[in-house]
């Protein structure tokens, strides 16, 4: 019998996390459970045996339709970690390159009984889509992670760069937060502003040139600066961007070395913020055009912890999601 979906379609009737779709509008109680469950995973990795049994007999399928190489390798990590069934569908070699549509794909491996699809997609909205199908279709057991869609949203990167900010800073209420580079096309970056802004961030500030600011972030309570030097000024936090040239159409930017020139982070600029100030990236980084190398490999850098956390942010978001029932 098929069912109507909730407003937000990530809660259950329980006001419970049924998918990670986005960040965006998931409750601040949510968000701190999946920190502080977060917390608990963190140790784990430092035992002899790096397992916990609360996923055993739990399928999950990692579904990527673009490439990736951190969140797929620490969500299989964190899966097998949970003791879960972990299948990576090679999409290259998959039906899906025959043409098979994306909601055949999903029915055929729910045949399978998944438990749990992680999914990376170019088109944003498509783990919305199968979230939506999997509901109208009567799998509300099945779960859907968002591993990345196209422009929107990348939820499990925001939480993990969450989880770094706070092991750094302890007090999200006291910070100023800048995010710099590609805005427009990234996906991390409205994941990160809708968990600062939940989280109580005071000051959240976007730097770039025009073209790769979007309009409606007033509206979202961030800052906007053109001059880098400007707004790095006093900041306790940098989150730099990638820029997402296969995301851009026409050309935003007149070159790399240009843009280098100034919107990279280089120690001098650096210096403009609080002496210490963490250095975060969601990777992949293209050094020297959005960042130097002795900044990414400096001492106030903390870009690899990122991705270490993101394998206990991972475990708990699919641990979680695992305790709940539609
Ligand atoms: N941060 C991030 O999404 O990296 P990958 O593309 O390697 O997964």
């Amino acid at each position: 019998m098929p069912k109507i979906l909730h407003n937000n379609p990530q809660l259950n009737k329980n006001g419970e996390l049924q998918h990670l779709l986005s960040i965006e509008g998931l409750p601040k109680s949510i968000v701190n459970h999946i920190l502080d469950t977060a917390s608990s995973f963190v140790g784990i990795s430092d035992r002899e045996v790096k397992k916990v049994p609360l996923m055993r007999g739990k399928s999950v399928f990692n579904l990527f339709f673009e490439n990736s190489t951190r969140t797929r390798t620490t969500f299989e990590i964190a899966a097998k970690r949970l003791s879960a069934d972990v299948i990576n569908l090679n999409i290259q070699a998959s039906s899906a390159s025959k043409g098979e549509s994306l909601l055949d794909t999903i029915d055929n491996l729910s045949a399978m009984h998944a438990d749990m699809f992680v999914v990376r997609h170019a088109q944003s909205g498509a783990p919305y889509l199968i979230a939506k199908h999997l509901v109208e279709t009567g799998q509300s057991h099945v779960h859907v992670v968002n591993a990345g869609d196209g422009r929107h949203a990348h939820p499990t990167q925001g939480l993990l760069d969450m989880y770094t900010i706070r092991h750094y800073k302890k007090d999200f209420t006291n910070l100023r937060v800048a995010i710099v580079g590609d805005i427009l096309h990234s996906r991390v970056a409205r994941s990160d502003i809708h968990a600062l802004t939940t989280l109580g961030v005071p000051e959240v500030r976007a730097i770039g040139p025009h073209t790769l600011l979007p309009g409606g972030l007033d509206q979202m309570g961030v800052r906007t600066f053109t001059d880098m030097n400007e707004g790095l000024k006093d900041v306790d936090v940098i989150i730099m961007l990638r820029l997402q040239s296969e995301r851009m159409s026409g050309a935003l930017l007149p070159s790399a070395q240009e843009y280098f020139k100034s919107y990279g982070l280089t120690p001098e600029r650096l210096a403009l913020a609080k002496p210490d100030a963490i250095v975060m990236h969601p990777g992949p980084m293209n050094r020297g055009v959005e960042i130097d190398s002795a900044v990414a490999d400096g001492s106030q850098a903390v870009i690899l912890p990122q991705v270490t956390f993101g394998i206990a942010v991972r475990m708990a978001v699919m641990s979680i999601l695992a305790g709940t029932h539609g």
